[in-house]
C-alpha cells in the first residue's frame, strides 16, 4: 500500500500543479494537490501504526492536528494583501522543518551516518537553516517589522565569505561525520540567510521568496532522501523545480539576474526631496467620465493600491457602464503588479472579469499607442518610465507597461506618494497625465456615476 500510495500522491501534485497554471483550474488544482498531501500523511500514520510505533504516530497525529489548525486559522485570517508574508513564514517552517529532520538524524547516528544519507543529510540541513532564516527575515521586511531597504552588511563580499565557509563545513561534516561540525555548517548557512535577505531591496522581495520556496523545496527532497520518503521526494522536487521557473521568469520580467536581485541591493536611494512638489493635473470625477465616457478603447492598469482599497468590484462595474456605450475595455497586467505573482489576476477573477480581457506585457505594449485612455488604479512602479529613460534609476531596465503612449493616462491614487520601490514617478507629471487623488474604490464609483449623468 506504501509503494503504491506515495507514487499516486506524487501524481496528484503533478496533476495539482498543472491545475495552478489557469486561474479556471486553479482552485481544483489546489484541492487536488492537498488531497496527495493528506494521502502521504495518513501513509506515514499508517506506516508507524504497523510498526506498532505507537508513540511515533501519536506525535505525527498532533503534529497534523496542530499545525493544521495554526496553518487554516493563518490561512483563514489573512489579508489577500499578506499572502506573501505568510507564503515566507510558510517558506521558513518549509526549510526549518527539512532541518530537523536532518537534525534528529544526526542526533541519533551521532554523525556516524552511511556514505548514501551524509550529503543528503548535510544539505537538506544547510538549504533548510539558510530557508528558515532567510524566510523569517522576508517576513519581517514585509510586514514592515524591519526595514524594506537593502541592509548590506560588508556587501556582495560577505555573502561570497559565508556561502564559502558553509560549504566547507558542510563537505567537512559529511567527511569526518563529527556532529559539531554539522551544528556548525548549520549555524553559518543560517546567518548566511540573513545576510543575503537582509540585503536585498524591498522591491525585489517577491523573487527572494520564490527563491526561498524554491530551496525550502529542494530541503524537503533532501530530507526526502534522509528518511527514505518518496513523497517528500516527488512533493520537494516539484517545489523546488516550479519555486526556481517562477524565480527564473520574475527576474526575466524585471530583466535582471537572479545574481544581481541577489547582491545589488537594488532600490537603496532614499526617495527623492521634491516628490510630490511638482505641478500636475488633477482630475475630478466628472473629468474621468468625460475622457472614459467618449473613448473608442480603454485599458485598465491595475496595481497594489486596486488590491488595498478591494476596488475590483468597483472596476468592473465602471467597465460594464463604459461597455455598455460600446466602449472596448482591456486589463493590461504587469507580471509583479501588487505583491505577489498572480495578485492582479487573482484580484480581476474575484470580479468575473474574463480571462480574455487580460493582457500580459507584450500583448499590452504595442496596443498603448493606439488606446484613448489608460486608467491606472492604485498601479505605480509598474507604468514609471523612469524604468526606460533614467538609468540611474534603481529600476532602470525592468520592462514596463508603456502607459504614456496613450493619449491620456488617469491616475487614480490618494497622493505623489511613492510606490514600493521608493522612487518618484515621472508619468504623474506628463501633460497628457491626469491626476485623480482619492481611494481607488471611491474614485471608480464616483466616476461610474458621473458616467450615468454624460
Ligand atoms: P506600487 O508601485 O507599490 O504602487 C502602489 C500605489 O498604490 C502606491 O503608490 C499608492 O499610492 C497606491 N495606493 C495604495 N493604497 C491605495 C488606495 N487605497 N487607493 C488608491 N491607491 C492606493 O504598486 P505596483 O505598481 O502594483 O507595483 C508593484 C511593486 O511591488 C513593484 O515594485 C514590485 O516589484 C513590488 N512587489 C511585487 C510583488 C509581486 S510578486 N507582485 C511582491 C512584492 C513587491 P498612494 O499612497 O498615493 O495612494
Amino acid at each position: 500500500m506504501t509503494e503504491l500510495s506515495y507514487p499516486a500522491a506524487g501524481v496528484l501534485f503533478i496533476v495539482g500543479l498543472k491545475g495552478l497554471t489557469s486561474p479556471r483550474t486553479a482552485r481544483r488544482g489546489n484541492q487536488l494537490a492537498a488531497i496527495g498531501m493528506l494521502l502521504a500523511t495518513i501513509v506515514v500514520v499508517v506506516d508507524l501504526i504497523a510498526e506498532d510505533a505507537a508513540m511515533a504516530w501519536g506525535i505525527v497525529v498532533a503534529g497534523v492536528v496542530v499545525g493544521g489548525a495554526i496553518g487554516a486559522v493563518l490561512a483563514i485570517r489573512i489579508k489577500m494583501t499578506s499572502m506573501p508574508e505568510l507564503v515566507a513564514a510558510f517558506n521558513g517552517f518549509g526549510g526549518g522543518a527539512s532541518a530537523f529532520v536532518a537534525a534528529e538524524i544526526i542526533v541519533t547516528t551521532n554523525g556516524n551516518l552511511p556514505n548514501e544519507t551524509a550529503a543528503t543529510t548535510a544539505l537538506s540541513l544547510i538549504i533548510g537553516a539558510l530557508t528558515l532564516t532567510g524566510s523569517f527575515i522576508a517576513f519581517g521586511k514585509l510586514q514592515g517589522l524591519i526595514t524594506g531597504r537593502p541592509v548590506s552588511i560588508g556587501g556582495a563580499s560577505t555573502n561570497g565569505v559565508v556561502a564559502s565557509v558553509a560549504v566547507v563545513l558542510g563537505v567537512t561534516a559529511v567527511i569526518t561525520g563529527d556532529p559539531f561540525v554539522y551544528w556548525a555548517a548549520a549555524l553559518v548557512a543560517a546567518v548566511l540567510g540573513v545576510v543575503v535577505v537582509l540585503g536585498i531591496g524591498g522591491a525585489d522581495m517577491p523573487v527572494a521568496i520564490s527563491l526561498l520556496n524554491s530551496m525550502s523545496g529542494v530541503a524537503a527532497a533532501m530530507a526526502g532522501f534522509v528518511i527514505n520518503n518518496q513523497a517528500l521526494i516527488v512533493g520537494g522536487a516539484l517545489v523546488g523545480a516550479a519555486g526556481m521557473i517562477l524565480t527564473l521568469e520574475m527576474s526575466v520580467a524585471m530583466n535582471r539576474s537572479i545574481g544581481n536581485i541577489l547582491f545589488s541591493g537594488f532600490g537603496g536611494g532614499s526617495p527623492a526631496e521634491d516628490i510630490g512638489t511638482k505641478p500636475v493635473r488633477a482630475a475630478t470625477p466628472d473629468d474621468a467620465a468625460i475622457a472614459l465616457g467618449y473613448a473608442t478603447r480603454v485599458i485598465v492598469v491595475p496595481g497594489y493600491g486596486l488590491a488595498v482599497a478591494q476596488a475590483q468590484h468597483a472596476v468592473r462595474d465602471l467597465a460594464n457602464a463604459l461597455e455598455a456605450r460600446g466602449v472596448e475595455v482591456l486589463y493590461a497586467i504587469h507580471p509583479v503588479a501588487g505583491r505577489m505573482p498572480g495578485h492582479m489576476n487573482v484580484l480581476l477573477a474575484e470580479a468575473d472579469i474574463p480571462y480574455d480581457k487580460l493582457l500580459d506585457l507584450d500583448q499590452a505594449n504595442p496596443l498603448f499607442s493606439q488606446t484613448d485612455v489608460v486608467l491606472i488604479v492604485g498601479a505605480n512602479d509598474v507604468v514609471n518610465p523612469a524604468a526606460k529613460t533614467d538609468p540611474d534609476s534603481p529600476i532602470f531596465g525592468m520592462p514596463v507597461l508603456n502607459v504614456e503612449d496613450a493619449k491620456t493616462a488617469i491616475v487614480v491614487k490618494r497622493s505623489l506618494s511613492p510606490g514600493f520601490a521608493g522612487i518618484d514617478n515621472p508619468l504623474f507629471y506628463e501633460d497628457t497625465t491626469l491626476m485623480f487623488f482619492a481611494d481607488a474604490k471611491k474614485a471608480i464609483e464616483s466616476t461610474t456615476a458621473a458616467l450615468a449623468n454624460i
